[in-house]
């Protein structure tokens, strides 16, 4: 059996620089990977099965075209043959919530059935495949704190921030992506700083956050929340929302952060963790 994890993902910049032909958009962003998230167990069976269970089992619906058996499919079609496999996704983060939860639980699918096959998980054949499940599935099977240009599959690591507590605050309202990057006003407000993690994340801004705003005015609610806590170092929307991160230099601060949100608005999901 298998076990992998599935970490949240965090865009602590994510600079739109223009729209593709191709329908996408063309980025520049600082992803970072969190100490928690989804978990992936698979292991080989007489009968192949998918099952979710954990907290957010009930909000992924339709299970049948998951990102999970969409990679297992592509895992065999493009890099090694695999037999039956159970495989069950724990789900921990909220769905379509700008932390990559989806993308999180494809890579960890890949990462996994590399190991079930003896294939080294920088196997080019299982970026290929990353790519083709999503744009953000290449920086989650890269998992480490780096620049992502293009769709974000051009990644190139970054050094900095591991450590930094952060709170991850969601006020349960799921975003479709497609409907954020659709409203952005077109305005190429400039490219990332140069740098280190810090000083990005820092100087950086979150161009998705305007038009998230637009189709769910709640975001600026949780924005203000955060902003209202003592010891927040940075606030921002992750990806094209609905969740929200702070930094904080201490644990405590994010812990007292923490405690006062969920007191304040005991609707909204909340997670304490830390930069990986
Ligand atoms: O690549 P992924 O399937 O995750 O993207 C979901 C949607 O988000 C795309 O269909 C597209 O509308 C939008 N998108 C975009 N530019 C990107 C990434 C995503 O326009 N760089």
């Amino acid at each position: 059996m298998i076990v992998e994890r599935a970490p949240a993902k965090l865009n602590l910049a994510l600079h739109v620089r223009g729209r593709r032909d191709d329908g996408y958009h063309e980025l520049e962003t600082l992803f970072a990977f969190v100490a928690d998230g989804d978990v992936i167990t698979l292991a080989p069976a007489a009968r192949a099965s998918f099952a979710v269970t954990g907290p957010f089992a009930g909000a992924l619906g339709v299970v049948e075209d998951n990102l999970v058996t969409r990679a297992a499919r592509l895992f065999a079609e493009c890099v090694a043959p695999v037999g039956p496999l159970a495989i069950t996704l724990d789900k921990h983060l909220p769905v379509a919530s700008g932390i990559g939860g989806g993308s999180a639980d494809a890579a960890a699918t890949l990462r996994a059935l590399a190991r079930l096959s003896g294939v080294v998980t920088d196997d080019p054949r299982l970026f290929a495949a990353a790519e083709r499940l999503g744009s953000d599935v290449p920086a989650c099977l890269f998992g480490r704190t780096a620049i992502g240009w293009g769709r974000g599959e051009r990644l190139q690591a970054v050094e900095g921030l591991t450590g930094t507590p952060v709170l991850l605050v969601n006020p349960l309202v799921a975003v479709a992506t497609s409907a954020v990057f659709a409203r952005w006003d077109g305005i190429d407000r400039g490219p990332l700083p140069s740098g280190d993690a810090t000083t990005i994340a820092r100087a950086g801004r979150n161009d998705l956050a305007i038009p998230a705003k637009l189709i769910e005015p709640v975001i600026g609610e949780v924005i203000d929340a955060l902003d209202a806590v003592a010891g927040a170092q940075l606030v921002r929307m992750s990806g094209s929302g609905a969740t929200c991160f702070a930094l904080f230099d201490k644990v405590a601060a994010c812990h007292a952060a923490a405690e006062r949100v969920r007191l304040a608005y005991p609707g909204w999901w909340c997670l304490e963790t830390a930069l990986t």
